[in-house]
């Protein structure tokens, strides 16, 4: 339990002083209760807390999930472009949040934002091996040579090694789409692997993380809340 002006707060409901004010003024209940005293004890987790009759999510990390669109940035601040955070919905928004991950400005698809630094850091870090897919469309047709240097492991022109790495050729007449499944996250790493077999890639889509998927009902530049099963997919079913 805690006090309902630091839940909402933490909701991303405004600052202290202004959630104490939308408290007074009697804009806010627990569990379809009007609650005027700042102090009033909730608990995040079990308590329905509105604000003007909408719901405020006010647990402490929050996990979103976006169909990120070209043009933005995964960054928090930029001061050139529009950020992935500039572009969440206002209901979402709240301090402390961060892309967990990045995706080139001009590539498509699934990201994740949030605020819990150990979920990042456990999807992210090298070890774990969490595999990301991507649909990549291409300037020149996959051969089996090109499945194959991905299976034995891509070496950059600079030296670097990357792992094994499963491409399938997409469904298309002329063999230019390639859904690529890796595991680690060298800077732009699907674009610099085709490169090093002589194909361009024209346009880049994250499908999944682990084995949570961006499905179909996530249109370009929206975003929804992961819930718990979404979280525990990200850690499963990974190639390595
Ligand atoms: N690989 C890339 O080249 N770009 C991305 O955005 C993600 C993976």
């Amino acid at each position: 339990m805690e006090r309902i002006d630091k839940l909402l707060v933490q909701g991303g409901a405004g600052s202290r002083r202004d959630v104490q004010k939308i408290i007074r003024d009697g804009r806010v209940q627990i569990n379809g209760e009007i609650c005027k005293k700042p102090e009033t004890k909730a608990d995040e987790n079990s308590d329905v807390i509105t604000v003007d009759g909408q719901a405020v999510n006010c647990e402490k990390y929050i996990y979103i999930m976006m169909n990120k669109p070209a043009g933005v940035v995964s960054a928090t601040v930029d001061n050139r472009d529009k950020t992935v955070i500039d572009i969440l919905p206002r209901e979402m928004k709240r301090s402390g949040l961060f892309p967990a991950g990045r995706l080139d400005k001009d590539t498509e698809g699934l990201l994740i934002i949030t605020n819990d630094g150990v979920f990042a850091h456990r999807m992210l870090s090298p070890k774990k091996h969490v595999d990301k897919t991507y649909v990549a469309e291409l300037d020149k047709p996959i051969t089996e040579e090109t499945v194959k240097r991905f299976k034995d492991g891509i070496i950059f022109a600079d030296g670097t090694k990357c792992l094994p790495a499963k491409l399938e050729i997409g469904e298309s007449v002329d063999n230019k789409i390639g859904i690529v499944t890796i595991c680690e996250g060298k800077f732009h790493q699907v674009k610099k692997m085709f490169e090093a077999c002589g194909i361009k890639v024209v346009h880049l889509k994250r499908i999944s993380i682990g084995q949570l998927s961006l499905g179909s009902n996530l249109p370009i530049g929206s975003c929804k809340l992961m819930t718990n099963l979404d979280k525990k997919s990200v850690f499963i079913g990974n190639i390595h």
